[in-house]
């Protein structure tokens, strides 16, 4: 496994591959680190288009030891072409990355995925999470496959169809008065005590190593390019950062040419404080989610700093607030839309 170890991306103190959510220094973030020069004698497109068809196939850039039996692995999901919408907006290209093909139809799949073959080699027994609802549905069905207990904390007027694959795979949901930033608060102060493998606060490190394989996905789908242009939703930050991450890996390892993509984070108007601060060009505030779109209803983001700084190395990155209760057809098919072409509008 070419991950040696993990590093604080705010101090730089290191430390081994454990179950450790931030830096026992300063509590900054931890990112693994990769053995890069292994990885550029090693990794080919041959070795990756010979590995199995799922997330496991970028193994070696993923920090975790593959499971021995990978169940119901996500991944390697299909990258269609709009071809009309790619009319209607007047772009010569335009794709859709359809992660509602993984197990549980999202991409937390697949960094639950990674949280749970290291919390299995940490030997932990139980699953958790603070969700709003995709990763309660992928922690859920994870622990039924892997056979884990699984626990998760949602906000107490979550959608209730979203929670009933949940409870279905047999999860022990607790709906948490507040919102999913107090369930967040919440999960943190329980990993201190409880023994289990909270995904997005201990195992982090390794559940947000899984986002990085969306954007190598792509990169193969291509046919080993670069897309110009990335539209990708923000809630935590932790997608957009590792999404750009993935294409940055691709490049220092001469699997693909060219300079980053021009990233665009897509946040809801109701709730947009990585969009406002990237418009302010000031640190993130957190703000009360007011949006329909509940999966992106993270008010207080613990990688949108990260999410904002990650997108300085593309060439004209952008954040766009969508409007809040008019559906995304609505808004592409308005007068304004039309006329502004495929470009999203900075706010
Ligand atoms: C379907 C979907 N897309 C995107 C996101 C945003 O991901 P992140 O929190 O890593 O920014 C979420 C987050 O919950 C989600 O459920
Ligand atoms: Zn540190």
């Amino acid at each position: 496994m070419p991950a040696t170890h993990l590093s604080c991306t705010r101090c730089g103190n290191e430390l081994q591959l454990e179950g450790i959510g931030a830096c026992p220094r300063c509590f900054g973030p931890l990112e693994p680190v990769y053995d890069m020069d292994e990885l550029r004698r090693t990794l080919t497109h041959r070795s990756i288009e010979a590995g199995p068809p799922s997330l496991w196939r970028y193994a070696p850039l993923l920090p975790v030891h593959v499971p021995d039996e990978p169940r119901l692995a996500p991944g390697l999901t299909p990258l269609v072409p709009a071809t009309r919408l790619a009319a209607h907006l007047g772009i010569a290209e335009l794709y859709l990355k359809l992660d509602t093909a993984n197990p549980t139809h999202s991409f937390k799949d697949r960094v639950v995925a990674v949280a749970c073959a290291k919390a299995r080699e940490l030997g932990l027994e139980t699953l958790a999470c603070s969700s709003t609802g995709n990763l309660a549905n992928a922690v859920a069905a994870r622990a039924a496959v892997e056979g884990l207990d699984a626990v998760v904390f949602c906000p107490y007027d979550l959608e209730r169809e979203k929670l009933v694959a949940t409870a279905a795979y047999g999860a022990r949901i607790y709906a948490v008065r507040g919102s999913y930033d107090d369930c967040s608060r919440l999960t943190v102060e329980l990993s201190f005590e409880l023994p289990w493998g909270f995904v997005n606060v201990g195992l982090r490190s390794y559940y947000a190593e899984g986002s990085k394989t969306v954007a190598y996905e792509v990169a193969e789908q291509l046919g080993w390019e670069q897309p110009d242009v990335v539209v990708c939703p923000v809630a935590s930050g932790s997608l957009l950062s590792k999404v750009v991450r993935g294409f940055r890996d691709f490049r220092e390892l001469g699997l693909v040419s060219g300079s980053a993509p021009r990233l665009v984070g897509a946040q809801a108007v109701g709730c947009s404080p990585v969009a406002t601060a990237f418009a302010e060009d000031r640190p993130v505030k957190p703000v009360r989610p007011d949006t329909i779109a509940r999966s992106l209803a993270i008010g207080s983001p613990a990688d949108g700093d990260a999410a904002i700084a990650a997108t300085r190395e593309s060439r004209a990155a952008r954040f766009m607030r969508w409007p809040n209760r008019r559906s995304v057809r609505t808004w592409l098919c308005s007068p304004r839309r039309q006329a502004s072409s495929a470009r999203p509008q900075p706010e």
